[in-house]
């Protein structure tokens, strides 16, 4: 008689080929004294082992009757007298047979070949895995550390038949296998698919340990971003203009320095150069050793609440992992719940965390934060900000008169909320704001910013229609002179927007199609969504990602994707009609829902797609 006995993934039982039917088994504990048997050596045990790991809370009497019962209802299941023998003492599972099982098979091929560390064989061993030990007994006690045993012994398998791939779904903590697979990525040319890699492993090591990824891991990503400084892409051009506007905020700075931290309202129209000069004032503030944070409102991101701090708080914790032990565990607690990149338990909704907690756990990150130095603390495009985030801001810029911080926040003017405006009024009331007003760039600056872009001085007609239209405005500067032909021509001097849709209309199907999808999803894009978003495969979805980062259209921003320029994005999304536009919200939200994004993102796409009841 032959009998094979399956264990892993599942519970089967093969007597002479054939497959005992799912049904044979009336009872629960005839088929538990089977399976432990089974898994015995010899398959065979002392009664007091089979009655202490089956029924240990039983008086001895009814542990004896039921194994009796156990016994004589297995029998009758396997259909053989012969196949369960209790006799002198001990249980045994079919002595006069030929007993083979799954687990016997695979450990001694896993002996086998981590013995030899021959590659191969630890693959060959690993595909005898069919799962986790009996997956229908997940309390049993006396199978738990079996199970363990085996799940590890897979696990080193897989590792060394370096099969990464499986061993990251088998255990999606494993920071070697992310790190084999984001190295692979890379080596492939595959930019895209390491970060993605990476945000994997930044999910699983939060979600399964509360915890960051290590050192090389980071040193690892870095390396990966800066290959991904798309060829060709022009170096960002020098700051045009701006000595008077940046001479005041060096002097904010230094106050700041010295203890009398203040907030920079840095304001203008769109495209007037709010974010550019903020990021030269960034870079000064680095070299001169500050500490410095970034993080950015945008208002597809619907109603999340604090998600511009968030963003700068993943930023920074990337950078400096160590600050996140420098906080008490409260703070830490708070801000896990917060921030993906900060170890802690799954995120909980921000807007149910007490406000109190949120803004006391910030603030002692930013005061750790500061250091020595100072802290500059940039958030751009607070006019689509939440109230939740505004409200912090303002608790953050009070707390900066004794503490070395220096906020600095961009918006345009006539898109203020409410919540802004109080709290400006608030900070000028309280001496606390410093304003810089953006105006236009003068004639000659508008030339200088012509003559980068075209490599030579503009011709005086150029200049002048350019400056006719953008009228000194440094965005639409840029774009116009980027539409000057051969001939000294602007070829697009009907309207400013027309000059942008222009420069999209000339890159094509598919990367336009894709693009508008990933205007209306509006915020930050991780690779997943925006390939499911683009609605190609994957190695086409990688493609025009990067044909949209050489344009300059698109770029990395963490493990994320953005719109290098707002203006770029809206000229993508005016470009649709109000019915267009809804569908494509919809069509979003059920892309977005599928891939994961946040509930809070869905449900703005929903609404903005008149469906009300989805969200
Ligand atoms: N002084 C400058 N020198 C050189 N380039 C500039 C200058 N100001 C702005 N630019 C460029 O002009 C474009 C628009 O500037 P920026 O993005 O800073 O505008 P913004 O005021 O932040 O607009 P928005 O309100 O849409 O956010 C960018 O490409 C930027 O690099
Ligand atoms: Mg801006």
């Amino acid at each position: 008689m032959n009998v094979r006995i399956r264990l892993l993934g599942d519970f089967r039982v093969v007597v002479d080929g054939r497959p005992l039917p799912g049904d044979a088994w009336t009872s629960r504990r005839s088929a538990e004294l089977v399976k432990l048997l089974a898994l015995a050596p010899g398959r065979r045990l002392r009664r007091e082992q089979v009655m202490e790991a089956l029924w240990p809370e039983l008086a001895p009497d009814a542990m004896a009757a039921n194994l009796h019962k156990a016994a004589h209802l297995a029998r009758r299941s396997l259909g053989a007298d012969e196949s369960v023998v209790l006799a002198s003492g001990s249980a045994a599972l079919w002595p006069a047979a030929t007993v083979a099982t799954d687990v016997d098979r695979f450990e001694s091929a896993t002996d086998h070949a981590l013995a030899s560390g021959d590659p191969s064989a630890c693959r060959e061993a690993a595909s005898l895995y069919g799962g986790e030990l009996l997956p229908d007994d997940p309390y049993a006690e006396w199978a738990l550390r079996r199970r363990d045993e085996l799940h590890l012994r897979h696990l080193e398998v897989l590792r060394r038949g370096e099969l990464w791939e499986e061993l990251v779904r088998a255990d999606p903590a494993d920071e070697e296998a992310h790190r084999a697979l984001i190295a692979a990525h890379a080596a492939a040319g595959n930019g895209h698919a390491a970060i993605r890699q990476f945000r994997r492993l930044q999910d699983a090591l939060s979600r399964e340990l509360g915890v960051r990824p290590g050192p090389a891991s980071m040193a690892l990503y870095r390396q990966v971003v800066t290959g991904l400084a798309v060829p060709g892409h022009a170096p960002r051009r020098a700051l045009v203009g701006r000595e008077m506007e940046l001479a005041r905020a060096r002097v904010a700075l230094g106050l700041a320095a010295e203890g009398a931290g203040s907030v920079l309202l840095v304001s203008g129209e769109p495209g007037i150069g709010k974010t550019r000069l903020c990021e030269a004032l960034l870079s000064e503030a680095d070299e001169a050793g500050w500490a410095t944070m970034h993080g950015a409102a945008r208002e597809a991101e619907g109603a999340v609440p604090y998600a511009p701090v968030v963003g700068a708080i993943d930023r920074l914790l990337l950078d400096r992992p160590e600050l996140a032990g420098a906080i008490t565990e409260g703070a830490r607690a708070a801000l896990a719940s917060l921030a993906t990149a900060i170890p802690g338990s799954a995120p909980a909704s921000p807007a149910a965390l007490p406000r109190q907690q949120v803004l006391s756990a910030v603030t002692q990150l930013l005061t750790v934060a500061s250091g020595d130095r100072g802290l500059l603390l940039f958030v751009d495009d607070v006019h689509a900000a939440d109230d939740a985030t505004i409200g912090l801001v303002h608790y953050v810029a009070r707390a900066s008169r004794p503490s070395r911080l220096l906020a600095v926040l961009a918006f345009r003017p006539a898109e203020m909320s409410p919540a802004l405006e109080q709290v400006c009024t608030s900070l000028r009331g309280q001496r606390l704001a410093c304003e810089l007003e953006l105006m236009p760039l003068a004639r000659a600056e508008s030339q200088a910013m012509i003559q980068q872009v075209m490599g030579h001085a503009p011709s005086s007609a150029t200049l002048d229609a350019i400056w006719e239209l953008a009228g000194g405005n440094p965005f639409f500067t840029l774009e116009l002179a980027s539409t000057v032909g051969p001939d000294g021509l602007v070829a697009v001097p009907a309207g400013l927007y027309q000059a942008v849709d222009a420069r999209l209309a000339s890159l094509g199907r598919p990367l336009l199609g894709v693009l508008e999808r990933a205007a209306i999803a509006g915020g930050e894009l991780d690779a997943d969504e925006f390939t499911v978003l683009s609605g190609l495969d994957e190695a086409n979805a990688f493609a025009v990602l990067d044909d949209a980062l050489a344009a300059g259209l698109l770029e990395v921003s963490g493990t994320a994707y953005r719109f290098r320029h707002r203006l770029v994005r809206d000229a993508l999304v005016r470009k649709l009609a109000p019915h267009q536009r809804a569908a494509a919200h919809r069509e979003a939200a059920e892309r977005l829902g599928e891939a994961g994004a946040a509930p809070a993102r869905v449900a703005y796409h929903f609404l903005a797609g008149g469906r009300g009841g989805h969200a």
